[in-house]
This record gives C-alpha cells, sequence and structure tokens, in this order.
C-alpha cells in the first residue's frame, strides 16, 4: 500500500470535487473535506496514508492554502485525519466504521442504508437446516485432529461432481478447497505470481481481485469491456495475450463482474490456446456459473479446451447460497493442488469443518436452491430495471443474463460525485472507478440486483432525486473520463 499521497494523485482522485449538490450552499472547504470523506467511504483513498501538505494540495487545486487547511481542520474534527505537528496528517476513520466485505467502509448504526455497495444475497432457507445436518456429521470428524489442507473428502467429491457435470471431467484430487474464492485468489496467486509479475484483466472487473493482485505488486495490463454487445473484443484480448505475454490473466467469463457478459465458447477455447503459446496462466474465477438467469445455456468451462493445465478455475458457495460460509475452491491439476495446499499451511492451514459439511449439504440440494435463486434474482433484475427506465432514463443499461450485477453507463463522468450525494439520502453505491484502476470509469455505475425488489424501487427513487440535485448544484462542464471502458 502507498505511504503517501501525493498532491497531484490526490487531486486526481478528487476529480469534481466541487460538484456535490447543494454545493451553493455549502463553502469550498466543507465540500473539499467531503470529497476526502467520500474517496475514504469508497476505499480509493487508504487508511493510514499522508495527504499531502496543504500548500501542495492548495497548489494541485488551484485554490487556496486556508482553504485546504480548513478542510483538513474539519476532517481532523470528523475523526477522518490525525495531524502531528511537523510531521503530517494521516487518514483514519472514526470510531464508529467497519469495514464490509467489500472493502466498503460501514456505518454500524446505519439501519436505514439501502446497501448497493454489496452484490450478494441474503442465506436462503435451506441454510439453517443445512447447518443441523451438518453439526450431526460433525462426530464422525471428531477423532482426528481437523487440519484438511486440502479440503474433507466428502465437499472435494461434490465440487468435483458439479465439474464433471458441466461437461469437464474432475477427480477429488483435483480440488482443493478455500475459505472463500478470494482467498482462492489470493493463494492462486501465491503460486503462480513472482511479486512484480505481469498480469491481465478486464477493466472493469472485480474489485478485491484488484486488491489481491496490488498486494502482490502486480504489473497490471487492462483489457477494456464493451458496455453492451458480447463485451470483450476477441482480436484485442487475444492480441494483448500475445504481445505482451503476462505470466498470468484474470477473467471472470460467466456472468462478468460488474459487466454480466458471458463469454462465447469460441472466444473461451480461442483464450486458452492464446494463453497456452505466450506461456500465460490463466485464472478463471468461476463466482456467477450457476446463476445463468432467462434460460440462458452456458458455454463449457474455458479448462474444457485445455490441455496444459494452464487454466485454473476458481469459485465458490458465496453468489448461489451465503457469503457468510466462507468456501470457495480450486480447480486445477492434482500436483497444483497439492503445491497449494503446502503453500496454504503457511496462511491458514485449512477451512472449518464444519462450514465444509453445511456446503456439502447445500451441495445435495443445489437443484432446489439455485432454481429459487435464479427466479429470486431474475424477478429483481426486472424490478430494477423497470424503475430505473422509469426514474432514470437517461442511463444506459443492458439486462444482463445472468449473475448479480448490472452495469449502467450514466448520463455523465458522475459517479463518484453521486455515490457521495448518494450517501446522504441513506444508498450505499460502489461507483464506476472501484471496478478501475486509475481513477477512470466515472460515467459508469455497478448496480446489483441482490436487494428486494423493494428496496431496488426505493434506491432507484432516492438516486433520480439526488442526480436531478447534482444537475443543480450546477457544473456543467464535467471532465471527459480519458477512459472509457
Ligand atoms: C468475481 C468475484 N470473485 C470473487 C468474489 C469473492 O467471493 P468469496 O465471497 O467466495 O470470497 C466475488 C464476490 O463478490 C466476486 O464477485
Amino acid at each position: 500500500m502507498t505511504s503517501q499521497v501525493r498532491g497531484a494523485q490526490l487531486a486526481r482522485l478528487l476529480g469534481q470535487w466541487h460538484a456535490l449538490p447543494g454545493r451553493r450552499r455549502s463553502p469550498d472547504y466543507a465540500a473539499l473535506a467531503a470529497a476526502v470523506r467520500g474517496l475514504l467511504a469508497d476505499g480509493r483513498l487508504p487508511l493510514g496514508v499522508r495527504l499531502p501538505a496543504e500548500r501542495e494540495l492548495a497548489e494541485a487545486l488551484r485554490i487556496s492554502r486556508t482553504t485546504v487547511t480548513a478542510a483538513y481542520r474539519q476532517l481532523r474534527e470528523t475523526g477522518h485525519l490525525a495531524s502531528r505537528r511537523g510531521a503530517g496528517s494521516w487518514t483514519m476513520l472514526p470510531g464508529t466504521h467497519r469495514v464490509a466485505s467489500t472493502g466498503l467502509w460501514t456505518p454500524l448504526d446505519d439501519r436505514d442504508m439501502i446497501d448497493l455497495g454489496v452484490a450478494a444475497l441474503a442465506a436462503p432457507p435451506q441454510l439453517v437446516p443445512a447447518a443441523r445436518a451438518a453439526a450431526e456429521d460433525l462426530p464422525r470428524y471428531l477423532g482426528g485432529a481437523g487440519y484438511h489442507p486440502t479440503g474433507i473428502i466428502e465437499l472435494r467429491e461434490a465440487v468435483a461432481r458439479s465439474y464433471t457435470a458441466r461437461g469437464l471431467p474432475t477427480s477429488a484430487e483435483q480440488i482443493m478447497v478455500t475459505s472463500g474464492t478470494q482467498h482462492a485468489l489470493d493463494l492462486v496467486l501465491r503460486l503462480a505470481l513472482a511479486p512484480g509479475g505481469s498480469v491481465l484483466v478486464e477493466s472493469p472487473t472485480y474489485p478485491n481481485a484488484l486488491a489481491a493482485l496490488s498486494a502482490r505488486r502486480a504489473r497490471i495490463t487492462t483489457h477494456g469491456l464493451a458496455v453492451d454487445g458480447p463485451g470483450w473484443d476477441a482480436d484485442l484480448l487475444l492480441g494483448s495475450i500475445r504481445q505482451v505475454r503476462p505470466k498470468l490473466a484474470y477473467l471472470i467469463p460467466d456472468f462478468q463482474n460488474p459487466t454480466g457478459h458471458l463469454m462465447s465458447a469460441e472466444l473461451r477455447e480461442r483464450v486458452v490456446a492464446a494463453a497456452h503459446s505466450a506461456g500465460t496462466d490463466l485464472v478463471v474465477d468461476e463466482s456467477f456459473v450457476d446463476l445463468p438467469l432467462d434460460g440462458t445455456e452456458l458455454p463449457p468451462p474455458a479448462a474444457t479446451f485445455d490441455r496444459h493445465s494452464r487454466v485454473i478455475s476458481i469459485g465458490g458457495m458465496s453468489k448461489p447460497y451465503w457469503g457468510g460460509l466462507r468456501i470457495g475452491w480450486v480447480r486445477a491439476s492434482a500436483p497444483q493442488v497439492q503445491r497449494l495446499a503446502a503453500a496454504r499451511v503457511g496462511v491458514d492451514m485449512a477451512s472449518p469443518v464444519l462450514d465444509q459439511l453445511v456446503a456439502v449439504h447445500l451441495l445435495a440440494d443445489a437443484p432446489t436452491i439455485v432454481a429459487a435463486r435464479r427466479a429470486q434474482l431474475a424477478a429483481q433484475r426486472d424490478a430494477l430495471l423497470d424503475a430505473l427506465a422509469q426514474r432514470l432514463p437517461d442511463w444506459r443499461v443492458t439486462a444482463p443474463h445472468g449473475g448479480v450485477t448490472l452495469w449502467a453507463e450514466l448520463d455523465g463522468p458522475i459517479s463518484s460525485a453521486l455515490a457521495r450525494a448518494a450517501e446522504e439520502v441513506g444508498v450505499r453505491l460502489a461507483p464506476g472507478p472501484r471496478f478501475g484502476l486509475d481513477g477512470t470509469l466515472e460515467r459508469f455505475l455497478r448496480l446489483p440486483f441482490t436487494l428486494p425488489a423493494a428496496d431496488l424501487v426505493e434506491a432507484v427513487g432516492r438516486l433520480a432525486a439526488v442526480r436531478y440535485d447534482l444537475d443543480r448544484a450546477g457544473r456543467p462542464q464535467w471532465r471527459e473520463a480519458t477512459v472509457i471502458a
């Protein structure tokens, strides 16, 4: 993590900080302080970094130093900044905040907040019965030490069967159970990527994957996805793999987060072939593979086209079942699984046996649970699309045929300003720039349809009101984002 942010960097992150709603009524220093709080809230400004000196930031923003001094004072008063004379000022959060699963900051006391920052469903009703049944099974394991670095055999077999059912013959030796898909990604990166190694990712992509990559100090190249159409541009993607020859490519071909795109079978086959010739390992994140909607047929898993152990698939229980289970997995060659298990012992030894047993019971009931999830998601997606069409008709959205999110193209590069304003009316958003690398994607917003329809409709109503206020705040000269992915 960077320990210091320079004036020019903070100015770029702040973007249109003066375009907050109600700006005519609030002084510049208050708007600047609110914008810094917004960056902290959406995770783009890390905690514990040193902010630029007042004079440096004033120069970068072309405003007076007294404005910055007053903004920093307000941030200190609200508990967002700690200063030591002569040493500088560091970002922090007031005591009432905690970290949410997405890395977003969530106030503990705000139960009325509609949280569109998190794209995950509440647990299905089958979870409690599955947990009870798992507790009944537990005695079978209590005679041993309970450490299973690759996972308990029952779960590995169940996961292997689900791959085989998708047309990819898989044995339990090829499966390693992890504590969630994110953990799976982190372990794979530890094994397959030396610090500073080169990686290709989609843009936009899953923010926590970017976080895992930056922890490895990866050098990242992006492949920009189109909003509509097939998403991936085959020539550009294959061209990047051939030219850049990254050590690793991280792709989400099944209902990509955040765009919802589904990669065709033909492109999967060509990507695997290109990766093989370039010496690139492919990490394929299948988090949403169980959630096609509208009867959409799934192409074969990318690993079906793999003849050289180039493809490592990762997936987990969080999206179809429940994130709180913290169960995920890796599918790789048996020797790779052994190497991953050896790497894992230095991290967390093994996943909890009880949770793995709960997963076994849920997977045994998969057809019923997953069918209900799909029906629920399709209805919620349609409610969200209807509300958007009615209340925010200038936003461009394409209905995704699977997954849990849609990627809206807004009517201006206003995503962060909108997220800050929405927070004030009880709606938490993950603005577009969180899904990219360099503060771009301001024209986009990810909207999950994982909350009940009534909440989604209410949230869109509040967003429409806030969007109107942003206009009235009167900053017509939006700065164009430099890259629109
Ligand atoms: C693409 C993708 N990968 C990984 C994860 C993390 O999943 P888990 O909760 O299994 O760690 C998510 C969760 O949103 C995701 O969308």
